[in-house]
């Protein structure tokens, strides 16, 4: 391209560069988390009209019914799909996303493929393998996460060899056609092998890792998306895949830590075979009344709340805020404890108790909160489990052993909102629910916390909600 359309394209992908990198900055911290995801909507859009006054564009009709037609399904899922279900709509995008850039590249393979440089051909065979296999994984674990594909993971013996070796097919397909780019006979062959050691990948690895895989495959359709625009010599592609590739990598990495595991362990560990673990429901607990509680918050100096997945699926972040609204009119020091992989996806519970206008510095980290629980009046966990079960600390045999936990057992007394005494997400009882200071308040956690507004609003000298 020689007109004057290169540097004005070259100017808009700089500055979409530019927009995308303070997004990841933003975008890490609950408080400037919506300006960052404002500026990488504008730096998409950018991108995007700046790649329209490509010179090799001839005809952008096709090209604007696409885009019309992909933003308002965009903006359906947006509309429509519910909070608890984001986890499962993020490995959907990834899906297209990837299945986009394997497209893609293998157009570019089909039409070039007579004149095609090694390293090119190298780069899109192995964006094809990544694009293909990512494509494939994310719809695995769209399934596990839709509940459509058993949670559970689908082992048998000497798997791990039987995956490592169709890996190894992939790669050696990659090398041949590299070699020999007219043998384009060869190609189905690679397009099944990757597509088929995508779901060999996660099928093995249980639904509870599936947060940890989501953003490994985000790595991995970032990388595919960073090799496609070095092959096709897009700028724009191989800074966008490469943020996109490192952060995913980057928050893989973080969550394993936060769960105390290894990338490893996730991915080979087929942790989550284990169907037995029940939730003991025949042992003696001691289960309260709102009113009870409502007594116990009044005495309280200071309160510590620890949501999880189950504040997400009732929705009660707008009731439990409501809940600390009052105990703080009434002079009570009220905190909110954020487990990191409290709820099923990173910055879960920061989202929601954000969009119920909780102050952000009212939201303490896990390892800010643990040494102010033993001095806690009254522990109030929301539909949370795991992040709190003690059995982490001491119980090696646990699979969530050395996992970081909320030490709530610390608390002077502990209130349980859930509706059963069913286990959480790792499936195994919690020792928390039968200590001596624990009361179980069962129920759906928006309608408890409601009553416990109720309650509290009632008692005498207090404030209305
Ligand atoms: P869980 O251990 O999954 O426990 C959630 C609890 O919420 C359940 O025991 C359930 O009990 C209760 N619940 C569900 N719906 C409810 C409702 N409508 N009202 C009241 N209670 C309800 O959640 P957690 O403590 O947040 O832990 C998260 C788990 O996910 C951990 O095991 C973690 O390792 C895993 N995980 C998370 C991530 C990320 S990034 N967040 C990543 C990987 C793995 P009832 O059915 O009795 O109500």
């Amino acid at each position: 391209m020689t007109d004057w359309r290169e540097p004005v394209l070259v100017g808009f992908y700089l500055a979409a560069s530019l927009c995308f990198i303070l997004a990841l900055k933003w975008l890490s911290h609950p408080g400037t988390a919506r300006r960052g995801v404002r500026v990488g909507e504008f730096g998409m859009a950018g991108a995007i009209v700046a790649t329209l006054l490509h010179a090799d564009i001839v005809d952008v009709r096709w090209i604007v019914v696409a885009a019309i037609l992909g933003a308002a399904i965009g903006a359906v899922i947006a509309v429509f799909v519910p909070m608890t279900a984001v986890p499962q709509r993020i490995a959907f995008s990834h899906a297209c996303g990837a299945l986009a850039a394997a497209l893609v590249g293998t157009g570019e393979y089909l039409l070039n493929r007579s004149s095609i440089s090694t390293f090119t051909m190298a780069v899109l065979g192995a964006e094809m393998l990544l694009g293909y296999l990512t494509f494939t994984g994310s719809m695995v674990a769209f399934g596990k996460l839709q509940g459509v594909v058993r949670d559970r993971p689908y082992v048998f013996p000497g798997q791990n060899l039987v995956n490592g070796a169709a890996l190894a097919l992939g790669l050696v397909l990659v090398g041949v056609i590299t070699a020999g780019p007219s043998r384009v006979w060869l190609l189905p062959a690679l397009i099944v092998v990757s597509l088929a050691v995508g779901v060999m990948l996660v099928v093995r690895i249980g639904g509870a890792d599936m947060p940890v895989v989501i953003s490994l495959l985000n790595s991995f359709a970032g990388l595919s998306g960073a090799a496609l625009g070095f092959a096709i010599g897009n700028p724009i592609l191989i800074v966008a895949g490469a943020l996109d590739g490192s952060a995913g990598f980057v928050l893989s990495v973080f969550m394993c830590r936060a769960m105390n595991r290894s990338l490893v362990n996730v991915l080979f560990g087929a942790v989550g075979t284990d169907d037995t673990a029940t939730g003991g429901e025949h042992r003696p607990v001691r289960s309260t009344t709102a009113e009870e509680v409502a007594m116990f918050l009044d005495a309280a100096n200071l309160v510590i709340i620890v949501p999880g997945y189950g504040m997400a699926a009732a929705q009660a972040q707008h009731k439990i805020r409501e809940l600390a609204d009052l105990l703080e009119r009434r002079g009570t020091e009220v905190k909110f404890a954020i487990h990191p992989v409290a709820g099923r996806m990173p910055g879960h519970m920061n989202v929601l108790l954000a969009e119920a206008n909780v102050p952000y510095d009212h939201l303490v980290e896990l390892e800010d909160i643990n040494p102010e629980l033993a001095r806690c009046d009254v522990a109030i966990v929301i539909g949370a489990n795991d992040v709190v079960n003690p059995a982490a600390r001491h119980d090696t045999a646990s699979p969530i052993y050395g996992m970081p936990i909320m030490n709530v057992d610390e608390a002077r007394a502990v209130v349980v909102i859930k509706r059963s005494m069913r286990a959480g997400f790792s499936g195994i009882e919690n020792e928390l629910f039968y200590l001596p200071q624990t009361m179980m308040l069962f129920g759906d956690a928006k309608t408890a916390a409601g009553e416990l507004v109720h309650e509290v609003s009632r008692l005498p000298g207090g404030v209305s909600a």
